[in-house]
């Protein structure tokens, strides 16, 4: 019997800090109508000191397994998109398996880029499909305003920080992620890139002096590499799941710049009705701008049961990803989601306190061990 992977939850956390365009304005020589006409972005959320990557990934993972209204203990794997991880290691990844109580679960980080959540939901629902898993946990999460240079208007002005998540789950029944296309041009690495801070060129001195840790992009180049791929990546993908383009009801294309997404769109000849666009009050949030932008038009009702999903994302590599998805999934109440986040805390709590446990067992270990052998 075939095995078909469900997106059966979801959830999303953006930090409350709003930075307006105006309010860039006063800081870098820009303003408002040069942001809002070339990119389409108002506003984005900006990570202040007590946000990062892993908690921004933990709340939107919270929010997905309550969604979802299944234990923690049986999600199989979590994997975390992210060009921004919390530490070069650990895995983020495992960072938020240990915060959700998922014991049972493996944990490994992906990085391609903004397309890093297509890739990640691709690769899970291959791994359900195929029989190995049951419950994957698939986050995008990223803190890009850490990697920016806060005096470079060509690209600051872009970025934005939040999560998203949701849980694949396997099922007999058919729907679900139903086709994948994931691309790679290699060749266009230095188009957009971070070069300091990695084996080519480890952090130090020289770097931070020539600011190599910060984002660096060729905005044009990647803007017709986009427009490009968004398309070709998008009609394959409906061609794989077997539909035509005049089936789809919601496209949820990655959210970098307005004009790419109605670029785009016009060429796919979707109706403008049947595009999601928040970009306006997110900016480009890299990897979880796809899973942001779902859980935002889950609730504005605009995804139903039935519904085919096409997500389309491109970026760092370069690379791009698209899928085809057959939604199956019910919004759960407000009543039981209430309920879910309150046995969810205790859950979170003890998987808290029993990570504590194990840390000074194994430093107390540590410290026995090393006075026995003096
Ligand atoms: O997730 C993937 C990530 N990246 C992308 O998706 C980016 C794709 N590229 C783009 O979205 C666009 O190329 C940008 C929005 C980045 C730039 O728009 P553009 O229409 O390609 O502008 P440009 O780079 O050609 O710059 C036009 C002018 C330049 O001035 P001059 O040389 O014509 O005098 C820039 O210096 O706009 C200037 N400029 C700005 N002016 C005011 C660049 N940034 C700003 C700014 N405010 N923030």
């Amino acid at each position: 019997m075939p095995r078909y992977a469900h997106i059966v939850g979801w959830g999303k956390y953006a930090p409350p800090n709003v930075v307006t365009n105006s309010d860039l304005a006063q800081k870098i020589n820009t303003t408002d109508e040069w942001i809002r006409e070339r990119t389409g972005i108002a506003e984005r959320h900006i990570a202040t000191e007590k946000e990062s990557t892993a908690m921004m990934a933990i709340n939107a993972a919270r929010a997905a397994i309550e969604s979802a209204n299944v234990s923690s203990l049986e999600i199989d794997l979590v994997i975390v998109a992210t060009a921004t991880p919390e530490y070069q290691f650990p895995a983020t990844a495992c960072l938020v398996q240990s915060a959700i109580g998922a014991e049972r679960a493996g944990a490994f980080d992906l990085e391609a880029g903004c397309s890093g959540f297509v890739y990640a939901l691709s690769a899970a629902a291959g791994m359900i499909r195929g029989g190995m898993y049951n419950t994957i946990l698939v986050v995008g999460a990223e803190t890009l305003s850490r990697i920016v240079d806060w005096n470079d208007r060509a690209t600051c002005v872009l970025f934005g920080d939040g999560a998203g998540a949701v849980v694949l789950r396997g099922s007999d029944q058919p729907g679900g992620v139903m086709a994948s296309v994931l691309g790679s041009d290699g060749s266009g690495g230095e188009l957009l890139i971070v070069p300091g801070g990695g084996a080519r060129h480890p952090a130090g001195p020289e770097t931070v002096l020539s600011k190599m840790h910060y984002v660096r992009m060729n905005g044009r180049e990647v803007y017709r590499f986009a427009t490009r791929v968004m398309v070709e990546a998008s009609q394959i993908v409906v061609e794989r799941a077997g539909w035509s383009l005049d089936q789809i009801d919601l496209f949820i294309p990655h959210q970098a710049n307005g004009r790419i997404i109605e670029s785009a769109t016009k060429a796919l000849k979707l109706a403008p009705e049947r595009v999601f666009v928040n970009l306006q009050n997110y900016g480009n949030t890299s990897a979880a701008s796809i899973p942001i932008a779902l859980c935002e038009a889950i609730d504005a009702d605009k995804v139903e049961p039935g519904d085919h999903l096409l997500l389309v994302g491109f970026g760092a590599g370069l690379t791009w990803a698209a899928c085809a998805i057959q939604w199956t999934a019910t919004k759960p109440g407000v009543p039981a989601l209430r309920h879910r986040a309150a046995t969810g805390r205790l859950r979170y709590a003890w998987a808290g306190f029993k990570a504590l446990g194990w840390r000074l067992l194994r430093r107390t270990d540590a410290a026995v061990s090393k006075v026995l052998t003096r």
